[in-house]
């Protein structure tokens, strides 16, 4: 096998194709981008002055591929010079190319004739040892490799990315019967340390893992929806973040992904899932099977369950489906005892709850098919994965999801939640029974600084190993390496005479707590440290100053109090930017207004890729006061 991926193709440069070329340029891979000679010289190619020869005609699909990255929305590239790393071409003047690349990546249509077609040509032009891999969303990796050479069979492997590549985490990767580790390994590595990807190892059959049990959740959920006789703005509202999904919940979600594709991805599994308890449910239901004879196909349609609408007066409003008539109404008020009773709770775990366990058609929905999905999910070990880990991993990188399948059934309480479903007369999977027997009653758990999963196969609980470079604060936290804190930040010793600046307010926005810390951990790493970094875990590294704790000042005139305030945090910026040892921001995610300011006082930034930053509040007016003008100014001078 090659030693290192210095150079990539992909081939195929449709939706997915392009976009995966645009993350490898991202991540300063240069890319061939490959696709066929458009099958036929058109009148409009002749009206463009374009010749059957001329490679503008010839590279036509590449290109416009290519195109379509750089107006990508959400944008496939992180900034659109990238793009000059791609070099697009056809598959029959620049086929010879494929020999000089480390990583070729198929991404062609979804049909196993054209893919083997293709690794037929590819293997007349491959270097030995050169990695290859299909992008399939579930056509068997071992079908795939049939009639090639042995150096090729042991050299391809599934890499399936989700769509849109650049955002999403999940990286599925899937040996053939005779991929060498060493090429998983290379895939996974390049995956997870250059293109930001978190790895799932998913074994070769349908639809491997996050869209197998994703796509039994939605199939359910329609079938459920019906039986409930609920709307699909109701489904949606309880199935979108209230249970720690994103918003776009169940319908929106199909309405993106496009409901002919959906009803391809459930086939799927029917079609070659002969064995599964619950094959049935993934026939595309009726209703399904209607909208789409209709051509109501989601977004790319412009219609899908929801429509883009306007009401009498002509304002703007979507529709929804009404699955009845199958005629776009009003979305109707969605109202639910249940919901009202949630609305004040803040964790996600505490929603959920209420939700399952709640006697309204919300609960009942929410009992049903969370109960149905976590069983199913449990009865899929070890036929797709061999631990509930790479399950979670798959369902929250792959879906954007809070929780994976068994952290929510933690939350639920595995004990109390299986005795509900007993009583509604679902078996429970017999892992999970022996789990409960051999008195464990969750499947993961914290000690001492370290996270246990209950491991199937032993009927035990294992230590998740976490790889060297990664540096988890909560576990540092539970080995007593605070050094100090209060309830909105805490430093952290994080070993070798570095310390952790950790945020942990609400968006981590930046209050009197916060800034307290940053005096007192400047003073504290002056003395005791050689270095201090500041970064967390969130999902914002910080959205910036505390904006209600100012509007509050202001409101009732407390001016010394604010000045004071505003004093204190540009006297902490201060401290860190003059500070005798070395300061490292690390943002990732939002770092807004003050969270800016926390960079721009820091010696390095050593940023996420997907960071978003800068002094925003400009933007409603406000002057940015923690002294980031006079630093922007510093910089532009
Ligand atoms: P697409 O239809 O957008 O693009 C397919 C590309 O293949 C087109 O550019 C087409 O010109 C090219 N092509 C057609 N016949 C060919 C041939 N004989 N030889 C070489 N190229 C040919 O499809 P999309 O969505 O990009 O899917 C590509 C692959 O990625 C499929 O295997 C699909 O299952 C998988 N996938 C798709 C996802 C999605 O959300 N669209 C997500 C994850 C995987």
């Amino acid at each position: 096998m090659k030693p290192n991926i210095q150079q990539a193709a992909v081939i195929g440069a449709g939706v997915m194709g392009a976009a995966i070329a645009a993350h490898l340029a991202n991540a300063d891979i240069p890319t061939i981008l490959l696709d066929i000679v458009p099958p036929k010289f058109t009148p409009q190619d002749e009206a463009k002055g374009l010749s059957p020869d001329a490679p503008a005609f010839r590279n036509k699909l590449a290109d416009s591929g290519l195109r379509n990255a750089l107006k990508a929305n959400p944008a496939a590239f992180y900034a659109p010079e990238n793009a000059k790393l791609i070099t697009t071409g056809n598959l029959e003047d620049h086929l010879s190319l494929l020999g000089k690349v480390d990583w070729i990546i198929e991404a062609v249509v979804e049909r196993l004739d054209i893919k083997n077609g293709l690794f037929g040509k590819i293997e007349t032009v491959r270097t030995p040892g050169t990695i290859v891999s299909t992008n399939t969303s579930g056509i068997p990796v071992a079908d795939m490799c049939k009639g090639r050479s042995e150096d090729f069979r042991k050299h391809f492997v599934g890499a399936h990315f989700f769509n849109p590549p650049r955002y999403m985490k999940l990286l599925e990767i899937i040996s053939g019967p005779e991929t060498l580790p060493e090429v998983v390994g290379a895939v996974a590595r390049i995956g997870e340390e250059r293109l930001g990807k978190g790895i799932v190892y998913a074994k070769d059959t349908p639809n491997f893992v996050a869209n197998r049990i994703g796509m039994y959740s939605m199939m359910r959920a329609i079938r459920v929806m019906q039986e409930l006789g609920l709307t699909v703005e109701a489904v949606d509202k309880i199935t979108g973040p209230v249970i720690g999904n994103p918003k776009s919940a169940s319908f929106r979600t199909a309405d993106l992904v496009g409901l002919d594709t959906m009803a391809h991805v459930a086939s799927n599994v029917y079609d070659n899932a002969a064995d599964d308890e619950c094959r049935s449910e993934f026939e595309v239901p009726a209703v399904l099977k209607t909208m789409i004879e209709r051509n109501f196909l989601g977004d790319k349609t412009n219609g899908g369950f929801y429509k883009k609408g306007a009401d009498e007066k002509g304002n703007k409003e979507i529709l929804s489906i009404d699955l009845n008539t199958f005629e776009y109404t009003p979305q109707e008020k969605v109202r639910f005892a249940s919901l009202e009773a949630i609305k004040t709770l803040e964790e996600t775990s505490d929603k959920m709850r209420g939700l399952y366990y709640a006697k309204d058609k919300a609960g009942q929905f929410t009992f049903k098919t969370l109960s149905e999905s976590l069983i199913y999910t449990a009865n899929r070990i070890p036929e797709i994965a061999d631990d509930i880990v790479n399950i979670d991993n798959a369902m929250r990188w792959g879906f954007a999801r809070e929780m994976g399948p068994f952290e929510a059934w933690d939350v639920l309480g595995v004990k109390k939640s299986t005795a509900k479903m007993k009583e509604a007369g679902y078996v429970i999977p017999s892992w999970v029974q022996a789990m409960l027997d051999a008195g464990i009653e969750s499947f993961y758990k914290s000690e001492n600084g370290a996270r246990y999963f209950y491991d199937v196969a032993s009927n035990t609980c294992k230590q998740l190993e976490i790889p060297p470079q990664i540096v988890l604060l909560p576990s540092l936290k539970d080995r007593n390496k605070t050094v100090a804190g209060n309830k909105g930040a805490t430093l952290i010793d994080l070993g070798d005479g570095v310390a952790c600046l950790e945020f942990h307010t609400k968006m981590n926005a930046l209050g009197t707590d916060i800034i307290s810390m940053m005096h007192k951990s400047a003073d504290i790493v002056s003395r005791d440290f050689e270095g201090l970094v500041i970064g967390n875990h969130g999902v914002n590294f910080s959205a910036g100053a505390n904006l209600y704790m100012i509007l509050f000042a202001a409101q009732e005139e407390e001016w010394d109090d604010l000045h004071w305030e505003v004093a204190q945090l540009q006297k902490a910026f201060m401290k860190l930017k003059y500070l005798d040892k070395p300061v490292v921001a690390a943002p990732a995610g939002m770092a807004l207004g003050g969270g800016c300011e926390v960079c721009l006082a820091a010696d390095r930034v050593r940023a996420a890729a997907e960071t978003y930053i800068g002094l925003v509040e400009v933007g409603v007016g406000l002057l940015p006061a923690g002294g980031g003008c006079k630093e922007m100014v510093i910089r532009n001078t």
